[in-house]
């Protein structure tokens, strides 16, 4: 079993991490004070970073799923921020239509999507249908050429930002999930509303609002796949998707670790390095040893849909143990460096409230394990 990157990933892991090095640290004091990163997104679309995966021929860079998730890994060391725009752009905002769209809408949208020019969001959370998805109760009804939508949305990640929003709404409530259907809706759509702002606990510089549809006319060439697929559609992306997410999660705990790692071995106290002390040593080897499993989950789920083949168990499994080692390393990060760790001269605080929401969204952990359990059993 081959447990290396190669050449062509590692390229991409040394590019990224200049590029976070350079351009994304010095902005991540505006991100916390609540600035949308939009440079740096025209920054990554010119370095192709929009779009890593989608074909040459729609404007990717028609690289392999495994660089995708090295590139999200990397930037959410920096700034987790970064890290969830690009994987809700990529993996729920693009590839939907990649995968599902016919060839007018993927000639109309991937290439503005994948350079970067658009920024993508997914729309499925509703105020009553969170973690039940297929609850959902925004409605559309077909009225000549036309979809007329209403509903409301809820923590629409780049949601007020994106100039495609990739829309969910029943077609046909008596069929409940599978009554689902999905909508490629532009921004600036007469009825579609921006609504109120999140203000989170973490992730500050990315946007997360509420969106409502008032009688939103959404063309019926904008039916993305055939009536009623709606649902697969997001689950089968959510799937692949929920793989960004645990290399996010992975990226906040190694950045954890390493300013854990290096105070630990600066701090003096009692005349010699805090690290000197078992307490603080072993507590720094059952990270290393977390951080090192979610590494190897999040890139054998990686692998796996690199080459093709079935991994819904493997990234519900990723994202499951990297987001519960983020929070868990956040949090002994933030106890290691003391009273230091609880201001915000230190990152360590930032790294434990960006953490938490990564065992929340894209399904919570209670979702992972269900899915989990049902593939187990089946
Ligand atoms: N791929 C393809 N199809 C799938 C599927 C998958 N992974 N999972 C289910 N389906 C299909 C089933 O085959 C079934 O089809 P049929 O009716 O034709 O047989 C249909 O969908 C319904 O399946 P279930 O009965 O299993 O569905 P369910 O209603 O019990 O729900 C669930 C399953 C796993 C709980 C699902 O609702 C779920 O994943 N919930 C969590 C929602 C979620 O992850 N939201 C994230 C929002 S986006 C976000 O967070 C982005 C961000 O901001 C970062």
């Amino acid at each position: 079993m081959e447990l290396r990157f190669t050449q062509e990933q590692e390229m991409m892991q040394q590019m990224v991490r200049d590029f976070a090095k350079t351009e994304i640290e010095p902005f991540v004091e505006r991100m916390e004070r609540g600035e949308f990163p939009r440079e740096i997104l025209k920054k990554m679309g010119e370095l192709g970073l929009m779009g890593t995966t989608a074909p040459e021929s729609l404007g990717g860079s028609e690289m392999d799923f495994t660089s995708y998730i090295i590139a999200i890994n990397e930037l959410s060391k920096v700034s987790a921020v970064v890290g969830v725009i690009l994987s809700v752009h990529t993996s729920v905002g693009t590839n939907p239509i990649l995968y599902f769209g016919n060839d007018a809408q993927k000639n109309k949208y991937v290439p503005k999507l994948a350079g970067g020019e658009y920024l993508g969001a997914f729309c499925l959370t509703e105020p009553s249908a969170g973690s039940d998805a297929g609850s959902l109760k925004s409605r559309a009804v077909k009225d000549g050429n036309n979809y007329i939508l209403n509903g409301a949305k809820v923590f629409i990640t780049n949601g007020g930002e994106a100039d495609v929003y990739i829309v969910f709404a029943s077609t046909n409530p008596e069929l409940g999930s599978r009554g689902i259907s999905a909508f490629i809706v532009e921004k600036g759509t007469p009825g579609l509303i921006i609504g109120k702002d999140e203000h989170k606990m973490g992730l500050h510089g990315s946007r997360t609002v509420q969106l409502t549809f008032e009688n939103m006319v959404v063309p019926a060439e904008n039916l993305l796949g055939a009536e009623g697929e709606g649902f697969k559609i997001a689950m089968s992306n959510l799937d692949v998707g929920r793989i960004g997410i645990a290399a996010q999660a992975l990226g906040i705990a190694e950045a954890a670790l390493e300013a854990a790692t290096n105070y630990a071995k600066e701090r003096i106290q009692f005349g010699k390095p805090i690290v000197a002390n078992q307490g603080v040593a072993f507590k720094l080897a059952d990270m290393g040893t977390a951080v090192e499993a979610a590494r190897l989950l999040v890139y054998r789920a990686a692998n796996l849909r690199t080459q093709g083949l079935p991994c819904g168990k493997e990234a519900s499994m990723a994202k499951l143990f990297a987001s519960k080692t983020a929070v868990d390393v956040a949090i002994e990060a933030v106890q290691i460096f003391g009273g230091y760790g609880y201001t915000e001269d230190y990152p360590v605080e930032r790294y434990f409230r960006d953490a938490k929401v990564t065992e929340i969204y894209e399904g919570t952990s209670e979702i992972q394990r269900l899915v989990i359990s049902k593939q187990l059993f089946s």
